[in-house]
């Protein structure tokens, strides 16, 4: 570990303790002494259990569901932080949740995304590290450097093993359609794209499928799946069109709310290729193969430590 490192600290929030634990592994180093709990009345009582004067912190927590107590967590603890003089503090959140509510839907909306980069800026977080973040807007919601990280590398080295000459990449909707040709171009395969519109919070529809996937095995990428319904209308739009049996997904965040691997794999998905952004359930998941972004993490914490640039607490 060089000086600079040595001044720096790793602290895992409890959202997703194995990725912070994984992050401080490939660093060498152990995570920073931390108490984390709840009141009986549900608040957050946090107690950094190490000294942070001088040190620049590093807090891994995704805000991840449930996504307002992860929130909250994080500010306290960078505000815990800051009282106890942390030089910098750096939030590592490779989900970051509200991303999606990046702009007013609709009269007297909110736009939540900005009002969670107000907060996390008004506790002293210096900077934010996140993985695919839903819209790459939202870094202009913040005054502090964002650094949004892709995790196409490991992705697509975990899509590598598997993939066969008849392959396409499939964007799940007009928006992410850059996303899919970046990762045909790494995978040296041609693109196609769904054209999808939303009519529920848990309900999309397919109109149309651009490119060709007739006799093709279709590996369909995004961001993030949450109720599986993008994913499960795009296959079926996909199998319609002659795509064949069993679909592979790769997203970076698993979020998985209850249903939505049944709703896939009714769908006819055969394989689901998450990050582990979002802490694993407890519970089995046959169809879901999970890549580490740790390495990716710690190489930027390592970078961070060592080039001195984010902005301290003044
Ligand atoms: C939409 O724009 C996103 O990129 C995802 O496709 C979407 O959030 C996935 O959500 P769900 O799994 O609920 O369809």
């Amino acid at each position: 570990m060089t000086g600079s490192q040595a001044a720096s600290v790793v602290f895992a929030g409890s959202a997703n303790h194995a990725l912070a634990a994984g992050v401080a592994q490939e660093l060498g180093v152990p995570l920073g002494a931390c108490t984390i709990d709840r009141f009986p009345d549900g608040e957050v009582a946090i107690r950094i259990d190490v000294s942070v004067r001088g040190r620049d912190v590093f807090v891994v927590q995704p805000t991840s569901p449930p996504v307002n107590d992860h929130l909250v967590e994080l500010l306290a603890f960078a505000d815990a932080c800051r009282r106890a003089d942390a030089r910098r503090i750096t939030a590592l959140v490779p989900y970051f949740g509200y991303a999606r509510a990046d702009k007013r839907q609709g009269v007297r909306a909110p736009v939540t995304a900005r009002a969670v980069a107000d907060m996390m800026q008004a506790v002293g977080i210096g900077r934010v590290v996140t993985v695919d973040a839903h819209t790459p807007q939202i870094e202009g919601f913040f005054h502090i450097p964002i650094d949004d990280l892709s995790a196409a590398l490991p992705l697509c080295a975990a899509l590598g093993a598997q993939l066969t000459d008849d392959a396409v990449i499939v964007s799940p909707d007009l928006g992410a359609a850059r996303r899919a040709a970046d990762y045909g171009a790494r995978l040296g395969r041609p693109a196609a794209v769904c054209v999808k519109r939303r009519t529920g919070a848990a309900s999309v529809e397919v109109t149309q499928v651009i490119g060709e996937v007739r006799g093709r095995r279709c590996i369909i990428v995004d961001d993030m799946i949450t109720t599986g319904a993008t994913v499960a209308e795009c296959a079926r739009a996909l199998r319609a069109q002659g795509a064949l049996e069993g679909l592979t997904v790769a997203a970076t965040h698993g979020v998985f709310s209850p249903g939505a691997l049944a709703r896939m794999r009714a769908a006819g998905v055969g394989e689901v290729v998450v990050t582990d952004s979002i802490a694993a359930s407890p519970e089995r998941m046959p169809l879901v193969t999970r890549v580490s972004i740790a390495p990716l993490l710690a190489a930027v914490v390592r970078h961070l430590a060592e080039s001195d640039c984010s902005p301290v607490i003044s």
